[in-house]
């Protein structure tokens, strides 16, 4: 074993409830904000669910073993909502008993349980009442999170609120890719405080149920750099890491929104919606934070094209219309995102300057390839390349003083997804869903290796 610091790190993989159960009509389960989605025509490449995923609900136990045989020592995962409670917000033993089998069946193999409490599939009836634009679903996630933590909290000891909220907020009510497939900009900003909110009454309900808990959020900060020292360029990064970022951060680690945030958007929102009390709610001590980090991106803006936009776009002209994002170059994954481990190093670094002894963790890293299924296995060099170049980043970064304690590659097995359904693969486990096969690829094989050194 190498002396560099990483023997103490939780070496895991990530997965999440809708990506993989399946089983969605089974066990008292209330239908997802993604069910409805998914079965929308038109929202998912190729009309994908997650009805089947990767059957997971009915083969936990075989998922288990697969990652006990990989040797992580930590396996994240998402509890849905829709499991926990029915649509009167009471519990449903039916769903703690499989999450109690499936923490059962981790802890039997020695693998630490690390849940995460919203990972998008938000029940249907909340939505119903109005999703995350309605207030009131940040007091049901917080009456959740205290079920939760009360029915699995003897067990699980690491907690997490939400995942990247920014998707469920950006994505589900700005661009609409995500579910519940809404378009508006002021929704966005709407959804955004009630996440945030959320937040607060999530850690508030958990610490109130078990004084051991382990509390952290999941983000999936923006590396966003400048594409020139130009004033300009410089200024459009801050605006985005400001909606993209700092929204996040500012409310739930300091206690604030961003100056210039709530002004910038001004067109959109009226941010009214903020009540007096509820930064300090959201503003909750953390065990931890968990970043999630795939690839960068580079913004320019010149003024000129700032001051037409605006005059052709009058006030609904969105903060991310100011600027325009410089194709990505180099090698690409089967995403279209770029590789980039050094803005990993960078991200980590700045959360340590910004919230000095604030542990960090890499709750999500990885990578799509098209994988190639030949009669010698699934030879995915280039995800080993990708894993391998970004464990090196968090590494440097660890040399420079970050407090990093974990690592989770995304993810155990191909699954779901979201918009683009099956179309993209990020296991490190082969799945074939006709037959519901699992192989390992190179790269299980490789990262099994590298953390059992
Ligand atoms: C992240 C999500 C995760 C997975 C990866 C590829 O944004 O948290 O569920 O889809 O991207």
């Amino acid at each position: 074993m190498q002396n560099d610091g990483t023997q103490a790190l939780r070496w895991g993989v990530a997965t999440a409830s809708y990506q993989i159960e399946g089983a969605v009509n089974e066990g008292g389960r209330q239908p997802s904000i993604w069910d409805t989605f998914s079965h929308t025509p038109g929202r998912t490449f190729n009309g994908d669910t997650g009805d089947i995923a990767c059957d997971h609900f009915h083969r936990f136990a075989e998922d288990v073993a697969l990652a006990a045989d990989l040797g992580v020592n930590a396996y994240r995962f998402s509890l849905a909502w829709g499991r926990l409670v029915d649509a009167n917000g009471r519990p449903n033993q039916a769903g703690i008993d499989f999450y109690s089998r499936l923490v059962d069946e981790l802890l039997g193999h020695g693998i630490t349980p690390v849940a995460t409490l919203y990972h998008w599939d938000l029940p249907q009836s909340l939505d119903d009442a109005g999703g995350w634009l309605n207030r009131d679903t940040a007091y049901r996630f917080g009456d959740y999170a205290g079920i939760a933590a009360s029915a699995l909290g003897d067990r699980i000891h690491d907690w997490t609120t939400l995942n990247e909220p920014w998707c469920s907020a950006f994505l589900g009510y700005g661009s609409g890719e995500h579910a519940p497939g809404h378009t508006d900009p002021g929704e966005s900003l709407r959804a955004a405080h009630h996440l945030n909110l959320a937040h607060g009454l999530g850690v508030q309900a958990i610490r109130a149920s078990r004084t051991d808990a382990k509390v952290s959020v999941v983000c999936n900060l923006h590396a966003i750099f400048p594409a020139s020292d130009s004033p300009d360029d410089l200024a459009a990064a801050q605006r985005l890491r400001r909606v993209g970022n700092d929204i996040w951060t500012g409310p739930m680690l300091d206690g604030a929104y961003p100056d210039g945030l709530m002004d910038e958007t001004a067109a959109y929102s009226d941010w009214s919606y903020v009540q007096d009390g509820d930064l300090a709610t959201i503003h909750q001590s953390l065990d931890a934070f968990g970043l999630n980090y795939y690839s960068s991106s580079r913004v320019h803006a010149d003024a000129a094209t700032l001051t037409q936009r605006i005059a052709a776009k009058g006030p609904t002209c969105w903060v991310a219309d100011y600027v325009d994002f410089v194709p990505p170059s180099g090698p690409l994954t089967a995403m279209g995102w770029n590789i980039d481990p050094g803005a990993l190093t960078w991200l980590l670094e700045d959360l340590a300057t910004r919230w000095p002894g604030l542990p960090v963790f890499i709750s999500e890293n990885g990578a799509a390839y098209e994988d190639v299924v030949t009669a010698t296995g699934i030879h995915d060099q280039n995800r080993i390349d990708y894993i391998d170049a970004h464990i090196q980043a968090v590494k440097a970064a660890m040399a420079k003083g970050v407090p990093v304690t974990g690592y989770f590659a995304w993810s155990l097995l191909d699954n779901f997804e979201w918009a683009w359904g099956y179309s993209r693969r990020f296991g490190l486990t082969y799945v074939d869903y006709a037959t519901q096969k699992r192989t390992p690829k190179d790269s299980y094989a490789w990262y099994k290796q590298m953390i059992g050194r």
